[in-house]
């Protein structure tokens, strides 16, 4: 059952009446974020019915225990959480001493919204107390992506019938555990608390990672919009400090209180100054203001909108999902740290530890490098670059050598710290992501020297694994990769997956194919990567051999690739006889069962035909997908999206449309019934790239940047725009015509159903 609770609008997510049951929900939902920081949509006073309470902070993990008594040579030492970082945005409210808290007092006119447009949360509400007195609540928030430490809340209480005493207690709470902790563990050590005249700071930092963090907060007051002063009493605790200002208030007067918060943290800051830099920050945006900055946030997202905005005509609910997914992406990565990337929860959750996934690489870097400038994706593939060397010693450990890279399928810092070895160490095949988004961004943004300055050290590093991993089967007569995941996971410890196989091939394909056009074009460069890489001759020659003599399972009898060696073994019932009671088979089903099913939890093969469409004829991709798809749950959040960009690539455009729904509000909707955990972020980029890629056709082969584009009957008409190569192309399709507008001031070569048109500065083309 989905649930329907969200009102549909253009710009906003809309909530309106107090449901308990949607409280976890919503606070996912309505989560805001500023790339550097987030937090979920928690209420600022007390609320003691069940929540989920999360603030996080770019960067900041704890490498959890994982060792156990069966621990293998090989397994990763930790397992990395994001942590739970300090809460900044509490404000207790009493009202004749009786606290404000939505579980107990009747909650009436409650609307919350999270405006996209602008980039603010906004909530209201009249509560009434046990003892009939009403008070009215209007609460704004907002993190600054100017600012970016920054935060703001202007939260005003009108007292609508009685005049009576009110209390408001903004306080700094460093007491706080993950959701997901065992056993209650703690994570910080408080340092240091300190108390200004309007300011209060907690200086605090992460066993064992010493993250050092200083959380702080900044208040001012005023009384029907005028500025008052209060005194305050201080109370401070072990992990916890609050200001209390009481006063009287006159039926119908409001009060406000402003309240500034930051994080300042040692990734950034010496950590000797955090302090300091805490107070800096705050006392700047206070003296901007919370209105300026408020026009400020707006303003900033108005540039994001203007490249990234995608508009659908005629279905309100899909325009409300497109803007969300965009939304949430802009909210996670802004893209100017190239230390921070895209954990698949976000800001929102802590499930998947916000750590990096290879859905960095095969999903979220189409997304940000076409609606941002291209060193935002840049800064995606130097994250990686940065983590080389570590790239380097994680596979020491499992027995390679001379410069083998494996890079990690979850990380924070560049060590594997995922641990559950058959299900995600084995999924090799994310190495291969790590060269393909490097082909992805040098092909869109002709940016080719990103290869020569730093791209072909990891590439080199790559193909080397593959090399060493792919063992020769004298009885095939071929290279093979044994004992290995793909991307679908619920086959684990596999031989010869397709994916895997075409992937390592490809990547030493592509290392051979640069180290020519290197040598031939960037003489010093290529001399400088063999010495540093110490390649030489033997190497290369036997990359050669591996790629011409890979081996790929493969089924003459259905003409198709096959997933893996001995998948025609199974039982192969499509799902649509599944009872719907089984699904979904991983809630259902032990993992077993699941192992032995046919049943593709996500793309696998057609994950490798959407990479390397241009290798494969139209025939090919069909079969593939008719062979493929019935067999498939679709039970990640990555999978419809690659389906429905296929779906729309061989014409089917009602099953495009069908996969494109799963994916565009499976949070809104809460089709999986799990989004009290946090948001499918980075499936959100796949959102996206179903319309772009998927119904816009857009495709960025061999240098040609082209578009079949095609509308679901459900739709009037979609437009997107693009940042290509620095210029603005905005795409827009109807029932009867399609549109091309070149709004940049240099000319656009593009490809229309495989027919050359170079677009003018400023010109339109319709078809
Ligand atoms: C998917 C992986 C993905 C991970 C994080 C899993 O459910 O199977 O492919 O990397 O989620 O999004």
């Amino acid at each position: 059952m989905n649930q329907n609770y969200i009102i549909p609008n253009e710009w906003s997510i809309i909530e309106e009446g107090f449901h308990k049951e949607n409280i976890t929900t919503s606070e996912s939902i309505f989560s805001i974020g500023n790339g550097a920081m987030g937090q979920r949509a928690n209420f600022e006073e007390t609320y003691t019915g069940e929540t989920f309470q999360g603030s996080y902070i770019g960067g900041i993990y704890y490498p959890d225990k994982t060792r156990v008594g069966w621990w293998k040579n090989g397994y990763p030492k930790y397992f990395a959480k994001v942590l739970n970082a300090p809460n900044w945005i509490g404000i207790d409210i009493k009202i004749d001493n009786q606290l404000l808290d939505l579980a107990k007092c009747k909650v009436l006119n409650y609307r919350r919204e999270l405006n996209m447009k602008d980039g603010i949360l906004i909530r209201s509400f009249t509560a009434k107390f046990s003892d009939e007195k009403k008070i009215e609540v209007e609460a704004y928030r907002f993190l600054s992506l100017d600012f970016n430490e920054v935060g703001a809340i202007k939260y005003s209480v009108t007292p609508i019938n009685f005049s009576g005493e009110i209390e408001f207690i903004p306080y700094l709470d460093a007491g706080i555990v993950n959701e997901d902790s065992n056993y209650d563990e703690f994570f910080w050590e408080i340092l240091q608390i300190e108390e200004e005249e309007t300011e209060a700071y907690i200086l605090s930092k992460t066993f064992k990672t010493e993250f050092h963090v200083c959380t702080g907060m900044k208040i001012e007051l005023a009384l029907n919009d005028y500025e008052i002063n209060l005194d305050k009493e201080t109370e401070k605790t072990e992990k916890n400090i609050s200001f209390k200002y009481k006063t009287n208030i006159k039926q119908g007067d409001t009060f406000t209180i402003y309240k500034y918060g930051s994080y300042t943290q040692s990734m950034n800051h010496p950590k000797a100054e955090l302090i300091f830099a805490a107070e800096k920050v705050l006392q700047k945006a206070a003296i901007i203001g919370f209105d300026n900055l408020l026009d400020k946030q707006r303003f900033a997202w108005a540039k994001i909108w203007k490249t990234a905005d995608i508009i659908i005509e005629g279905d309100l609910k899909a325009q409300q999902a497109i803007r969300f997914n965009i939304f949430q992406l802009n909210q996670t990565y802004s893209g100017k740290d190239s230390r921070l990337n895209i954990g698949p929860k976000g800001f929102t959750g802590e499930k998947y530890g916000g750590s990096t996934y290879w859905d960095t690489e095969a999903y979220c870097i189409p997304f940000y490098m076409s609606t941002k400038d291209k060193n935002v994706a840049k800064n995606l593939l130097l994250y990686r670059y940065n983590q080389l060397d570590k790239a380097i010693k994680n596979p020491e450990l499992l027995g390679f050598n001379g410069g083998a890279a494996l890079y990690p399928m979850v990380t924070m810092n560049g060590e594997e710290c995922h641990n559950e070895w058959e299900i995600t160490f084995e999924e090799i095949h994310r190495n291969g992501s790590m060269i393909y988004a490097i082909y992805n961004y040098v092909n869109y943004s002709g940016d080719y020297s990103y290869i020569p300055e730093f791209g072909m050290e990891v590439i080199i590093a790559i193909a080397r694994f593959w090399c060493q991993r792919a063992t020769f089967s004298s009885d095939k007569e071929r290279y093979v990769i044994l004992g290995v995941t793909g991307p679908n996971e619920y086959e684990n410890n596999v031989n010869n997956n397709w994916y895997t196989n075409y992937l390592a091939k490809w990547c030493i394909e592509y290392t051979l194919e640069n180290l020519g056009y290197l040598k031939d074009k960037f003489q010093s460069d290529y001399n400088r990567i063999i010495s540093k890489t110490n390649l030489n001759e033997q190497e290369i020659k036997e990359m050669q051999t591996i790629a011409t003599s890979m081996y790929f399972p493969y089924s003459e009898k259905n003409e198709v690739f096959l997933q893996q060696d001995g998948f025609l073994d199974k039982e192969l019932i499509p799902v649509s006889e599944l009872d719907s009671s089984q699904r979904p088979i991983n809630q259902k089903w032990s993992w077993d069962r699941i192992l032995r099913s046919p049943y593709i939890k996500q793309a696998d093969v057609l994950q490798g035909i959407y990479f390397f469409e241009n290798h494969f004829e139209n025939h090919l991709i069909k079969d593939h997908f008719d062979f493929y798809e019935p067999l498939t749950v679709h039970e990640s959040s990555l999978s419809p999206c690659v389906h429905s960009i296929l779906a729309s690539k061989i014409n089917r455009i009602d099953k495009a449309y069908e996969m494109y729904l799963q994916t565009a509000r499976l949070d809104l909707d809460d089709y999986n019934q799990e989004v009290h955990e946090g948001l499918h972020i980075t499936s959100m980029a796949g959102t996206w790239l179903s319309i772009v890629q998927g119904f816009g056709g857009m495709r960025n082969f061999d240098n040609r940047l082209s578009f079949n584009p095609q509308i679901p009957s459900q739709w009037e008409s979609y437009s997107f725009k693009i940042n290509y190569r620095g210029n603005t192309l905005k795409v827009y399709k109807n029932h009867k015509t399609c549109e091309f507008i070149n709004e940049s001031d240099n000319p656009i070569d593009i490809y229309i159903n495989n027919k050359k048109i170079t677009l003018s500065q400023q010109m339109k083309v319709k078809i």
